[in-house]
């Protein structure tokens, strides 16, 4: 046995250099950039951060007082100006901002001079209705331009925004609400899901039943649905924001001051505050966007299909590709309504140049069947992008030929709500990518993998992840709970920041993410991570997806058990079953073997798209589940439930 801290068992030897076509144009051509921005780490985040427009230039790039990090003392700036103002003011008024596409099929095109001024009204609305510099909104709308015009207006003026994701309950709408004290909730009447309308204001009215702190509730009309308007408290969207002046001057934020919280569960937990300020974050999130998705503003359609409930929309739909003058398509609905190849008809109309999805889509892609994506011409796509999850390397491949017509060089980024923005990429002109590996950490971002002791492991190793020095986007603290903070990413490795993820470097030096340490299992003594034999599993051709953890065993401690959900049209059976743990015991090793699996069409997931795999280990181990309330569809969880006790847990 190794003495690493999590064992390393899956080989992948497939490299995809760029192509020479790729790199003849590519913005940066050589991996040395890497190495050099974290030698001279803050003089590569102070040249970065010049490329932002400031009110006042700061005096100190770093403070760094462990475990609390100042970034750009001493310089004022405001994210609104940085992200329209500046263009607008250079002449780039009408180029388009986002070409926004909603469910049922309408359209909107907003030009930078539209969103300015929209954003001026909406800023203008929020003062009306009382918010100050300094206070909180929530924000729980859906993917509609006013979501974007909403943060963009918070920012004007200095108040923080919260910002929770449209399907989540009222329940959660309000723990949030009240932990931040939001004085204003802006929302809609409703928003479209699957051609349903999915009643948003019904359950704000109930979240803030219990939220003393809302004055007033913003609301926008989506959906024409009938819903009710409290006296003095709600303002539809329309009554008020046109109406305002399109000016209102931007007010001059320190560059430390709040600018969101976005709360994070994760994958288990309740939520925290996660607190993003103003100049380092836009640094880190405009940096990364240009660079790791090789940004031609002049000439492309970027898009991000995430949801901007999430870290990865905040990031790399709005604030990243604002500040870089980007076109971005912007969408608002479900990937399979009206049909499974709405993404790809949505790519060829509006020719989308970088598409940046999540390997749950991209699995849920592959699951639906080829012909989609084979339906439409994706020729203008450009390059690839992923994040969320480790992506398995057969998605990868997937993603490469199905999607990428084996042109399209792919990023795959690993970070977090926490670090803000993207942390290990490829660079796309530069770097030669391995199907699973995030390659490498950024320019400037300096990490490392440790053993329990904190011990760096030798190359090649596997251990727990630690980034080492402070980072321009890192979170600034938990809202209101500064020990959770110093407990939750500093007590474990005092004076690094843990992220709680696995991870291993191979030979070369490749970063692989091994998936969040608390899924690591124990098989008679040895550690595996579940991404390495999930990993193997859709490797084989009957395999869309599969999660993979370790239950209770008497003679080895934890015994793996597979929940498999196969490609369409894929016969399941006890035959197919035995082919699985065979193919895993070759791929990997036969201590990697699953001793039990389940075929599920479906797997329990976070509304973000995460597997929820301490759920499927409460099932395995026939537990009273654990809180299911950040579950997409909680339904899933007791069917699986039902025919894994039927089963007989499938032992072999
Ligand atoms: C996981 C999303 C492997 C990881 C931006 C991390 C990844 C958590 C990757 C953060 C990736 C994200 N490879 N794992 N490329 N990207 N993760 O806060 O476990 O929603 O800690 O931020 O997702 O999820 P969050």
């Amino acid at each position: 046995m190794s003495n690493d801290a999590i064992e390393d068992l899956l080989q992948e030897d497939r490299r995809f250099p760029p192509s020479d076509a790729f790199r003849a144009n590519a913005r940066i051509t050589d991996d040395a950039v890497r190495a050099e921005g974290t030698a001279n780490l803050e003089e590569h985040w102070a040249t970065q951060a010049r490329e932002l427009s400031w009110f006042t230039d700061f005096d100190t790039i770093l403070d760094w007082q462990p475990p609390y990090a100042k970034w750009f003392v001493g310089g004022q700036l405001n994210v609104s100006y940085n992200c329209l103002d500046r263009h607008v003011d250079a002449g780039h008024g009408s180029q388009v901002a986002y070409h926004w596409e909603g469910e049922p099929g309408d359209a909107r095109t907003i030009t930078y001079d539209d969103l300015l001024d929209d954003v001026q009204r909406a800023a203008n609305a929020l003062k009306a209705l009382g918010v100050e510099r300094g206070d909180r909104v929530a924000i729980y709308l859906p993917m509609i331009p006013e979501l974007p015009t909403i943060m963009l207006a918070c920012a004007r003026i200095g108040a923080a925004h919260s910002v929770v994701f449209a399907g989540f309950s009222a329940k959660a709408l309000s723990d949030r609400i009240n932990d931040a004290t939001c004085k204003v909730l802006v929302t809609a009447d409703g928003s479209w899901r699957r051609g349903g309308v999915f009643p948003l204001k019904d359950n704000a009215d109930t979240a803030v039943e219990s939220t003393p702190s809302i004055e007033h509730v913003l609301v926008v009309n989506r959906t024409d649905s009938d819903v009710s308007m409290k006296a003095g408290r709600d303002v539809w969207w329309h009554d008020i924001v046109p109406a305002q002046e399109p000016s209102c001057a931007p007010e001059h934020m320190a560059s430390e001051d709040l600018l969101y919280l976005l709360y994070t569960s994760g994958t288990t937990g309740s939520p925290k505050g996660i607190m993003h300020t103003t100049g380092g974050y836009l640094t880190q999130a405009a940096y990364t966007h240009r660079e790791v998705f090789d940004l031609r503003p002049d000439t492309d359609v970027y898009w991000c299909a995430a949801d901007i409930g999430w870290v990865t929309g905040h990031s790399y739909i709005v604030y990243g590709p604002l500040a870089n003058r980007t076109t971005s398509v912007m969408y608002e609905g479900a990937p399979n309504f009206p049909g499974n190849d709405r993404i790809w008809d949505i790519v060829e109309r509006y020719g989308v140049t970088q598409l940046y999805t999540a390997p749950t889509a991209i699995r849920a892609f592959m699951k639906w069947g080829d012909e989609h994506p084979a339906g439409h011409d994706l020729t203008s796509l450009r390059m690839l992008g992923t994040v969320g999850e480790p992506i398995n390397p057969e998605a990868w491949i997937w993603y490469h030929e199905q999607i990428g017509g084996g042109r399209c060089p792919i990023v795959d980024t690993w970070w977090q709500t926490e670090t803000g923005a993207i942390m290990l990429s490829p660079i796309p002109g530069a770097t030669t990518t391995k199907p699973g590996s995030a390659t490498f950490p950024m320019p400037g971002i300096s990490m490392d993998i440790v053993d329990d002791a904190g011990e760096p492991v030798d190359i090649p190793g596997g251990g727990y992840l630690v980034i080492d020095q402070p980072w321009p986007s890192m979170l600034r603290g938990i809202w209101g709970d500064d020990a959770r903070y110093r407990e939750t990413y500093w007590a474990r490795f005092p004076g690094r920041y843990f992220a709680g993820d696995g991870a291993k470097r191979d030979a070369e030096g490749y970063y692989w993410l091994l998936g969040r340490v608390d899924d690591v299992m124990n098989v008679a003594g040895h550690r595996l991570s579940t991404a390495e034999i999930e990993s193997a599993l859709v490797a084989h051709p009957a395999v869309a997806e599969a999660a993979v953890i370790g239950r209770a065993d008497s003679t080895t401690g934890q015994a793996v058990a597979a929940f498999v959900s196969v490609r369409q049209g894929v016969e399941t059976g006890e035959a197919l079953a035995q082919e699985l743990r065979e193919h895993v015991a070759t791929m990997i090793s036969p201590i990697a073997k699953p001793a039990t699996v389940l075929f599920s069409d479906d797997l329990p997931k976070t509304r973000s798209g995460k597997i929820m795999r301490r759920l499927l280990k409460d099932i395995a181990e026939d537990k009273v589940l654990g809180d299911t309330t950040t579950l997409a569809d909680e339904s899933v969880v007791a069917s699986i439930k039902e025919r894994y006790l039927a089963a007989g847990s499938g032992d072999e």
